[in-house]
């Protein structure tokens, strides 16, 4: 398994908008185990694709607690087919927008369709922690960030931060 480097803000490859997967095979499942290899080492609880530089539909999460068993999950073509009318707030952070984090609302659960590791296709209702999460994670196959769902104020505020670290980034590397 290989850690990857992760994708930052502002780096436009974070707003493509991701692909189906075509086929579930041993090299996609070493895909995901990379994923969630870089996922666990960052530590994160969910980790797209795209945020590792593929532009494929397929994301991890791992929503356990602390003293809880690891639970990785890959979810590959995801899609939401239900929404609850009630919604709730999570203070959200991105492994692609290290050290911010911010309250974002959401339906608070919802009916997801999606195939497996190994290519079953499943339904998973999910509400609580995963129901966010992998709400956010599924933005990202479509180019959405969590920032997208805050005040353009905020938003224009991290991007122009995380502009300039970018720069300071790229500086060094000279
Ligand atoms: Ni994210």
């Amino acid at each position: 398994m290989t850690i990857k480097p992760l994708i930052l803000l502002p780096d436009p490859v974070l707003r493509q908008r991701s692909k189906p997967v075509e086929r579930v095979d041993d090299a996609l499942r070493g895909f995901a185990d990379d994923m969630l290899e870089t996922m666990y080492d960052a530590p994160g609880i969910g980790l797209a694709a795209i945020q590792v530089g593929e532009p494929l539909r397929m994301l991890v999460i791992d929503v356990s607690k602390e003293e809880e068993e690891k639970k990785p999950q890959v979810f590959i073509n995801p899609r939401i087919v239900k929404n609850s009318d009630e919604r709730s707030v999570y203070e959200e952070g991105c492994l692609s927008i290290p050290d911010y984090y911010a309250e974002v609302e959401r339906p608070s659960s919802i009916t997801v369709e999606y195939l497996d590791r190994d290519g079953s296709e499943q339904t998973l209702q999910a509400d609580g922690l995963a129901a966010t999460c992998l709400q956010h994670e599924i933005d990202h196959l479509d180019g959405v960030l969590f920032i997208d769902h805050i005040s353009k104020l905020k938003r224009d505020m991290v991007i122009k931060k995380f502009t300039k670290l970018a720069k300071q980034r790229a500086a060094v590397r000279l």
